[in-house]
Order: structure tokens, then C-alpha cells, then sequence
């Protein structure tokens, strides 16, 4: 394990989305006295509600931009004489992809690139700087029944989005390589907990349960990812920031396989169970569509490394974890209608209306 690297003052980019936001409030929380600008274009996913527990807080600010425009960053990096970056900002919803791919060219592989090119010139002045890419295991393709994604495992991605993330992870690597800038490339497994725009799988279904809409299911259902909490994602991405060494890339998972399907029914059920209804009602609004193109049948994720190497485990049980989710759901719809405006409508109508 490396000697600890405090960091003073962070730029974090897109801090304003799902996991951005979780892990602001996670680390700053548990780092008094450090320093957070938190660079968020606010496109549709990006929310500033979600950081109302630090918006407040001296040490933290918030500017609207882009991370590819370069001035910006660099008067940032400089400015705020930031001496790590944690790299969130990304289109990330790989069904807006497969329908426009050039955003996610844009923002992932230019915008990581922009940032990285900034960083490379800020770390000559600034001793010990890191820089770390949030990533995910979906560069690595898709399993079969029987494996696991090792961080050996050849990079193999199959749609856009997930082309674009190896395209911005193979840039941080040539960083590393060729510039000797200190680097660290997380690639996690799909998280779940507050904040989840509800385009993604299981916000989506609470939200059409509730609505008692049909609940879209793609292809046969079975197929596999491994689901974490957003709050050991956060904890993991602190440690390997802290402690991790340049140059190194750690996988993060859940160990926690669920087929689609039977996600889908628990979370049903455990609807049910809190809105009075009866048992198996909401199970009745499924609907098998048509599946999502190129569409991978299984994740998994060995995150033995970061066990072994700086004693990361999971902390929630998915039990827990899915039964707070619903309850943070249920307790703040008023997020969610907000987050359900206008254009997001015009996105559901052409990504479900056809199926
Ligand atoms: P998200 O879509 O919820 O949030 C993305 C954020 O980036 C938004 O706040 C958005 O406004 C911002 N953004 C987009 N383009 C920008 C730009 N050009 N400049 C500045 N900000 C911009 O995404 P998320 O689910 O929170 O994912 C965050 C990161 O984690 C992504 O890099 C994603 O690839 C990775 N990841 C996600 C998961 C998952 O399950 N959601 C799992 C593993 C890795
Ligand atoms: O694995 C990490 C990745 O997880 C992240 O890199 C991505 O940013 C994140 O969006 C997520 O990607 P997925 O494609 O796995 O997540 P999504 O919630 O879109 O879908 C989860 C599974 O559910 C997937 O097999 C497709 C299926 N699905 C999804 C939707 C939105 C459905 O069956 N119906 C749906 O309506």
C-alpha cells in the first residue's frame, strides 16, 4: 500500500450527477477542510438538488462548464491550486448511445482528454498530483455464465458508451505512460441508491410502479450485472485516491449477481409491501419489449484487488441497500417529478413508444 496522499483541494466533474453527487457529500462529510469545485455542465442528468448538504459549505463550490473547454479547466486547476481531480462527468446512459453516439465521443473521450491535458501541464508545478478516471466494467464486454472481470481482462467493449469510456481510459493509461502523469482508473460495476436518474433500470421501475405504467423489460430478462451501492462506490474511489498507486487500476464490484428479471420482481414486491397492494400486483405491469441492440448478457466483477491491496469490502447488504433505495424513492417523489420534466418525457416516448 502507498504512504497516504491527502489531497487539499479537489476538482471533481460532474459532480452534479448520480454518483458525483454521492460522493461529494460521502467526502466531504469525512474530509473537513478540503477544498471541492465540482465542474458540471447540468445537462439533463445533472441535478444541483442533489448537494443540498454542502451547497452551504465554505470549502465547496459549484461552477457551470464544460469539461472540454480547455481554458476553463486550466484556470481551474490553477485558481483553486488543486492537487487531485476525480473524473466523473460523462454521458452515461448506454440506451442514449445506441440512438446518439456523438455526445458520448464528445464528452468521454474529448472532455477526458481535455482534462488530462490540463492536468498534465498543472502537475508541473503542483508535486504529488493525481488524477483519477471513474470508469466502468462495461469496457471489458460481456461475460459468459462462468467468469469474473479480472483487471487483466482485454478491453472488449460493444456499445457506444462503453467504446467511449475504454477510448477515455486507454488516454488516461497514455497519460501515464508517456507524460509519467500520476493516474489511477477505477472501473466499477452498475450502482444503485439516491440520486439514480430514472432512466436507468431500477429507479425506473419504482417510478413506473408507482405510476402503475408498464414495467419494460428487454429481451428474456436474464440478463446478469452486479449491483452495488453508490455509498461503498464512494468509499472504494476515496481509498484508491488516497492510497492507491499511480499508474494502477482497480476494479470495483458488488459481488452481488442479480438477473434483470428478478430484480425487477423484488423490487415489485417490495412495492407492493409499502404501498398496501396486494401481493404480485405490480408483478402484472411487466412488459418483455424488444431488446436494447448489442445488448451484454453478463457482468461480474473480481474486485479481489482492492480488497487485498487497500481493504475495500462492500458495507451494504443488498437487502438493505434496495429496501433504503425504495424508501429514499418514496420519501422524495418530489425529485423525481422534477427530474421527469420535459425533455426526459420526449426521451421515454421515442426510447419506449415504439417497442
Ligand atoms: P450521470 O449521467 O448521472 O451524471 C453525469 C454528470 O456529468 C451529470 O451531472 C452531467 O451534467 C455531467 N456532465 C455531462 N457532460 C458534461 C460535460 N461536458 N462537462 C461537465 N459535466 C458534464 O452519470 P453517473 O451514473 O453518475 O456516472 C458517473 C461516472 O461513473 C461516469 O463516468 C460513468 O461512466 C461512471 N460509472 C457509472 C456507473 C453507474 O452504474 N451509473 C458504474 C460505473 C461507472
Ligand atoms: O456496469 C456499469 C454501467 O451500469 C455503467 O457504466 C453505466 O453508466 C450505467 O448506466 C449502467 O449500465 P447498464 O446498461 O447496465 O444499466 P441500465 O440501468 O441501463 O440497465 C441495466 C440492465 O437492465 C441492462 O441489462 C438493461 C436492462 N434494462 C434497462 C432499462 C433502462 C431493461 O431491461 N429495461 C429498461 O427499461
Amino acid at each position: 500500500m502507498q504512504d497516504a496522499f491527502t489531497p487539499t483541494s479537489l476538482l471533481v466533474t460532474g459532480g452534479a450527477g448520480f454518483i458525483g453527487s454521492n460522493f461529494i457529500n460521502h467526502f466531504m462529510a469525512g474530509n473537513p477542510g478540503c477544498r471541492v469545485i465540482n465542474l458540471d455542465l447540468l445537462t439533463y442528468a445533472g441535478n444541483l438538488k442533489n448537494l443540498a448538504a454542502v451547497e452551504e459549505n465554505p470549502d465547496y463550490r459549484f461552477v457551470k462548464g464544460d469539461i472540454c473547454d480547455a481554458g476553463l479547466v486550466a484556470g481551474l486547476l490553477a485558481e483553486g491550486e488543486v492537487d487531485a481531480v476525480v473524473h466523473f462527468a460523462a454521458e452515461s446512459h448506454v440506451d442514449r448511445s445506441i440512438t446518439g453516439p456523438d455526445i458520448f465521443v464528445r464528452t468521454n473521450v474529448l472532455g477526458t482528454q481535455t482534462l488530462l491535458e490540463a492536468s498534465r501541464l498543472h502537475a508541473e508545478r503542483v508535486a504529488g498530483f493525481r488524477f483519477l478516471q471513474v470508469s466502468t466494467d462495461e469496457v471489458y464486454g460481456s461475460l459468459g455464465a462462468q467468469g469474473y472481470f479480472t483487471e487483466e481482462t482485454p478491453l472488449a467493449p460493444n456499445s457506444p458508451y462503453s467504446a467511449s469510456k475504454a477510448g477515455a481510459d486507454l488516454l488516461v493509461r497514455a497519460y501515464s505512460e508517456t507524460f509519467g502523469l500520476a493516474t489511477l482508473n477505477t472501473r466499477c460495476s452498475n450502482n444503485y441508491g439516491p440520486y439514480h436518474f430514472p432512466e436507468k433500470l431500477i429507479p425506473l421501475m419504482i417510478h413506473n410502479i408507482l405510476k402503475k405504467k408498464p414495467l419494460p423489460v428487454y429481451g428474456d430478462g436474464l440478463n446478469v450485472r452486479d449491483w452495488l451501492h453508490v455509498k461503498d462506490h464512494s468509499v472504494a474511489i476515496e481509498r484508491v485516491l488516497k492510497l492507491g498507486k499511480p499508474g494502477e487500476i482497480f476494479n470495483v464490484g458488488g459481488n452481488n449477481e442479480w438477473k434483470n428479471i428478478d430484480i425487477v420482481n423484488l423490487v415489485c414486491d417490495l412495492m407492493d409491501e409499502r404501498l398496501g397492494r396486494r401481493p404480485g400486483e405490480s408483478r402484472g405491469l411487466i412488459a418483455f419489449v424488444k431488446d436494447r441492440k448489442g445488448h451484454d448478457r453478463r457482468y461480474a466483477i473480481d474486485a479481489s484487488k482492492l480488497k487485498r491491496e487497500l481493504s475495500w469490502e462492500p458495507s451494504y447488504t443488498f437487502e438493505r441497500g434496495i429496501a433504503e433505495t425504495i424508501d429514499w424513492y418514496l420519501a422524495n417523489q418530489g425529485w423525481v417529478e422534477e427530474v421527469v420534466s420535459g425533455a426526459y418525457r420526449e426521451y421515454y416516448e421515442k426510447q419506449y413508444g415504439q417497442h
